[in-house]
């Protein structure tokens, strides 16, 4: 007689079960699971989701290891999306990069975060500047209708390391282009509502360097055929590491943005991407 060995299930009220897995680096892959029935979000809202710890050696209990995640599907979805980095050395993602469908995560239903619609006041523009899995946010707020019925034009950033990186942004914006519901409030006719601006900064890309430096420079907005960014106009929105977010907030400062908050709207707003 075989025996399979029988995957932990978890009975805890907030487990959640995986669906789909999808890896496209070492470093990298994104998971979707069902949605808790209560869970109410905005799009760009972040959760705490994991998986229980070890036993602890002394007591046999074990406690959940949670870390911060923002939610890549938009609110509307029946399911969760998650993007992921894997640290195989990290407590949680050298678990969880191995996790399958059928799996069970923990999820903490008590969404929050300052990348959402309220935080910015009105404006025309929108850039969201990610690295990374800062990416995920966005993910979910490219797929909400509002971000389109609120802004003239949406640019989208993303600067990885290397181009198998980007993948994930490109299957996203991809997706977006061809969903029937979406298609038609980016494409206006005479202008693509959605502006995707991906670059590399340590493998050879069509476009390459920092975001911040092409800011900088001018060559965004000599592209993109923008003459700069300005208060009365633009609004952005930043997730990266912490070293993207303290960079792009002097730029953005230099522009004249100022921080937002939920409580407190102006023109732009930052949240620390998960890092391990
Ligand atoms: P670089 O290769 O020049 O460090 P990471 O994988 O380390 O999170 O980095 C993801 C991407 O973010 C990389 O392309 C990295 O560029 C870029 N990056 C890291 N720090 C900054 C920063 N302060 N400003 C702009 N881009 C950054």
């Amino acid at each position: 007689m075989t025996q399979t060995a029988a995957r932990p299930v978890l009975t805890l009220p907030d487990a959640q079960t995986v669906t789909e897995v999808q890896h496209y680096t070492d470093r990298l892959f994104r998971f979707r699971c069902t949605r808790p029935k209560s869970l109410r979000f905005r799009s760009g809202e972040f959760v705490m989701i994991g998986l229980m710890g070890d036993p602890d050696p002394k007591t046999g209990k074990q406690k959940p290891l949670l870390r911060a995640y923002s939610i890549a599907s938009p609110a509307w979805d029946d399911e969760l999306e998650f993007y992921s980095i894997k640290v195989q050395d990290g407590p949680l993602t050298s678990r969880l990069q191995h996790i399958q469908p059928g799996d069970q995560v923990i999820l903490r239903p008590k969404p929050v975060g300052t990348l959402v619609h309220d935080a910015l006041l009105p404006g025309k523009r929108l850039w969201f500047f990610a690295t990374g899995t800062g990416i995920a946010p966005f993910a979910s707020l490219l797929r909400e209708p509002q971000t389109y019925q609120d802004y003239d034009q949406i640019i989208m950033t993303h600067t990885c390391r290397e181009v198998a990186e980007l993948k994930y942004g490109q299957d996203l914006i991809e997706t977006l282009r061809s969903d029937e519901m979406l298609a038609e409030l980016i494409d206006e006719g005479f202008h693509e509502k959605l502006v995707y601006y991906p670059t590399t900064t340590r493998e050879k890309s069509p476009r390459m360097g920092r975001i911040t430096t092409l800011l900088q420079d001018g060559t965004v907005f000599a592209e993109l055929g923008i003459d700069g960014i300005s208060p009365k106009t633009d609004r952005a929105m930043v997730c990266g590491s912490l070293g993207l977010n303290s960079d792009l907030k002097v730029i953005l400062e230099g522009f004249g943005l100022r921080e937002g908050a939920n409580s407190d709207p102006a023109e732009y707003v930052v949240e620390k991407a998960f890092v391990g």
